[in-house]
């Protein structure tokens, strides 16, 4: 097309996706297409503004490394992280709902026995907790086994990776679940946090007029060759920011209670998991 008007640049440009492109690959085009399109006639996009967010890109690619993508910090505060994996996972058999991994998860946690604590260095103002439960899966068996990694930020709303203060892997570990399915740890009560707002994506939070904080939780990992791996976070009942939380990835479901204990730690928490076999997936894809 040679003339090109501001009525025909979309079908222009949906016309030239190419004979042999996969039908995924067309669906995804013609809708992104379309909607971005529609997005900058809608608000009537000056050049400037848009030469801004390209700039804005520049600086989210230039911050991002092994360790870190901003890109993902950005879908997070725009709720399309949370969104993706609602629409990917969709709980229909009574599992336990999932929410984002978060930046924070390292890969080969300590492998800690049942019920021993993640703790390796005391802050003065913290509150010991045992998180103990059950999984089971969609039938109600428990399930032997199990892997269960855990991580958490420390008092001072750092993770071990963020505060060169901690230990290696502090806050963090991985346990198996016994006979009974049980899993047991001693952890830190979970306090809040502000995501990573020194790049890209604490500019689009200000721009948004969002605040950066999250409520408190411990993230949960949890795998078995066989079952559906369940990403997680328990949220503390009593924390700030469960209405508000900048990432969007609170659901009630993963809301725990942290009571006085009679145990040997400050409090306790009693919080079980539903996971899902390959097997009861298949039967239901079929
Ligand atoms: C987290 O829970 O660790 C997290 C999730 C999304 C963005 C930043 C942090
Ligand atoms: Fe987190």
């Amino acid at each position: 097309m040679r003339n090109i008007t501001l009525d025909n640049i979309t079908d222009a440009v949906v016309s030239s996706l190419g004979d042999d492109i996969s039908p995924r690959n067309r669906e995804i085009m013609v809708s992104a297409l379309k909607h971005i399109h529609d997005f900058c006639k809608e608000t009537k996009l000056s050049y400037k503004e848009w030469l801004e967010a390209m700039e804005w890109m520049r600086r989210a690619g230039d911050i991002s490394d092994d360790a870190r993508n901003e890109f993902i910090l950005i879908c997070d505060i725009i709720g399309v992280e949370v969104l993706v994996d609602m629409i990917d996972q969709n709980p229909t058999h009574g599992e336990t709902v999932t929410t984002v991994l978060g930046p924070f998860y390292r890969e080969n946690p300590l492998v800690l026995p049942h019920g021993a604590s993640i703790v390796q260095k005391d802050f003065e103002d913290q509150e010991t907790v045992t998180v103990r439960g059950q999984i089971r899966d969609t039938d109600g068996n428990p399930v032997a086994g199990v892997t269960v990694d855990v991580w958490e930020d420390a008092p001072n709303g750092l993770y071990e990776q963020q505060d060169p203060a901690q230990p290696d892997y502090n806050l963090r570990g991985r346990f198996e679940t016994d006979a009974q399915g049980r899993y047991e740890f001693v952890a830190i009560r979970p306090v809040p946090y502000p995501i990573p707002y020194d790049g890209a994506a604490g500019e689009l939070l200000n721009y948004m007029g969002h605040h950066p904080w999250r409520p408190g939780h411990i993230h949960f990992l949890i795998q078995k060759p066989g079952y559906k791996t369940l990403v997680s976070q328990i949220y503390d009942s009593e924390t700030e920011y469960l209405d508000n939380d900048s990432v969007f990835a609170v659901k009630e479901d993963l809301i725990g209670e942290m009571k006085p204990s009679s145990g040997g730690t400050d409090l306790e928490m009693e919080f079980d998991f539903v996971i899902r076999s390959d097997a009861k997936l298949r039967m239901a894809a079929e």
